[in-house]
């Protein structure tokens, strides 16, 4: 929870804002008496009543206009699963260097950036009950992957570079219950995801930092220290949903399967992951 050294700011800027996770992160920004400016491609149909700027983050002209006037950012935008290299270089890389470029511009000081275990992703899962670290070397499983391993390099450079106050979220998997065995270990419940993007805008001193973003789970291989050392408590575990996922009567298909044994980034590291629709494709396409 907030410390002593309370140094909130006052106006925020979020893009992605009318995705699964800023549906999260919008109501505690909220309640700690933030203003927000939300920014997507899109405007949902629950806006928070909240003000909206709808543009798209490779727009460079069209996104410093939306940012401008904020004290902070939280940069979420971006293509969330495998996808072919033109588009995840245009919307997830080229599209943070834009939001980070801007944002410096702007004299934005602070960046709070969704990164994710895929970054990481063909990272052994420990053998012997230990965690990974939150700051372990990259390991992309996916071209997702590689650009948030380019994301969280942006963001280490636009701190030393720049002096922004830059935290990394490896988000795990956020979904508003476990789904399968492999995320009795990685899930982020919805309320946590909200608590740790309010913590990552709360800190006692500027720094680069990578933190996971996963719940309390009594499985979890994931380090927790990066997230108390911002002072985030996370509330919820997967536990709860063990006897559905993994007890003699669960489904055959949440079991974990080779790739969930092996590699942190579970499916993302089989040869199958996750892709887009086409017609999520097409519509990204229009944007190139
Ligand atoms: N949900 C998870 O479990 C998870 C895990 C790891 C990382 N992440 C990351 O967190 C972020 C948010 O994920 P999510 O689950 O909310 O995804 P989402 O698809 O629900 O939301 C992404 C939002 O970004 C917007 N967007 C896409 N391209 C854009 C563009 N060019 N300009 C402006 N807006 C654009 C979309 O319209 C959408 O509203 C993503 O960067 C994702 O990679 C999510």
């Amino acid at each position: 929870m907030s410390g002593p050294w309370v140094q909130l700011p006052q106006r925020v800027a979020l893009t992605g804002a009318a995705g699964s996770l800023a549906s999260d992160i919008i109501p505690a920004l909220l309640a700690s008496g933030m203003e927000l400016r939300c920014i997507d491609r899109v405007r949902p149909e629950r806006d928070f009543d909240v003000e909206w700027a709808v543009c798209d983050i490779t727009d460079r002209p069209a996104l410093s206009a939306a940012l401008s006037g904020c004290d902070a950012v939280i940069h979420l935008a971006g293509i969330p699963l495998e996808d072919d290299w033109d588009r995840i270089l245009k919307v997830n890389i080229d599209g943070t260097q834009a939001v980070l470029d801007c944002a410096q511009r702007l004299g934005i000081t602070k960046a709070v950036l969704a990164s994710s275990i895929h970054a990481a992703g063909f990272t052994p899962i420990p053998a012997d009950g230990a965690r990974v670290p939150d700051e372990t070397p990259v390991r992309p499983n996916t071209f997702y992957g590689v650009s948030k391993a380019a994301l969280e390099a942006l963001g280490s450079y636009y701190h030393d570079r720049h002096g922004m106050d830059i935290t990394c979220l490896r988000i795990a998997s956020r979904f508003e219950t476990p789904r399968d065995a492999r995320m009795l270990s990685t899930w982020l419940s919805p309320a946590d995801a909200g608590a740790l993007f309010l913590q990552a805008l709360d800190k006692p001193s500027n720094g680069y930092r990578i933190v996971w973003g996963v719940s309390a789970n009594t499985r979890s291989y994931l380090s927790a220290a990066g997230g108390t050392a911002i002072g985030y408590e996370p509330q919820d575990d997967a536990e709860l949903w063990a006897p559905d996922l993994v007890g003699p009567g669960a489904p055959e298909t949440l079991q974990a399967a080779d790739w969930d044994q092996q590699f942190i980034g579970g499916i993302f590291s089989s040869p199958f992951p996750p892709r887009h629709t086409p017609q999520q494709s097409t519509e990204i396409q229009e944007t190139i």
